[in-house]
């Protein structure tokens, strides 16, 4: 069984929606093997999207990232990865499918409510960046 790690962004958090997304995860099959609210500082943000550190948009994501509590998870079922950034649909909430969480809730191609492992190399990095081994269960 895979495990991906997935987070509900500061914009959802804020509009008391991470119940609804909460929902869609679990009514799509995913098993939640780790959630926790935190509210992580400009620097930790800097640190999980290092990856992203010479884009022209870094400092405004992790600026966002880092303005107010977000819920991270892991989620595990058969293809997490792929299946999670399915359900979460394209970056930019205009371009997203029906039925997918960034059209239903996202507000915009920075403020798109949830984040996704983008393979299983991200997934490793992100996982333990987030979760002590003994917090998935
Ligand atoms: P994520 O990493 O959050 O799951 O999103 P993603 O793979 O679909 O998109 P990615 O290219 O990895 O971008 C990471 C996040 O940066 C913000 N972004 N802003 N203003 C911009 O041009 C821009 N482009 C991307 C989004 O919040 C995106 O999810
Ligand atoms: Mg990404």
């Amino acid at each position: 069984m895979e495990r991906t790690f997935a987070i509900i962004k500061p914009d959802a958090v804020e509009r008391n929606i991470t119940g609804k997304i909460l929902e869609k995860i679990e009514s799509n099959g995913f098993h939640i093997v780790g959630l926790k609210k935190v509210h992580i500082t400009l620097e930790q943000a800097m640190g999980f999207y290092y990856v992203h550190k010479d884009r022209p948009f870094y400092t405004e994501l992790c600026t966002y990232m880092a303005r107010s509590p977000i819920v991270v998870l892991v989620l595990e079922k058969e293809g997490a990865i792929a299946e999670w950034r399915k359900l979460m649909g394209a970056t930019n909430p205009a371009d997203a499918d029906p039925g997918t969480i960034r059209k239903e809730f996202g507000l915009s191609l920075g403020e798109n409510s949830v984040h996704g492992s983008d393979s299983p190399e991200s997934a490793a990095f992100e996982i333990p960046y987030f979760f002590a081994m003994c917090e998935l269960i």
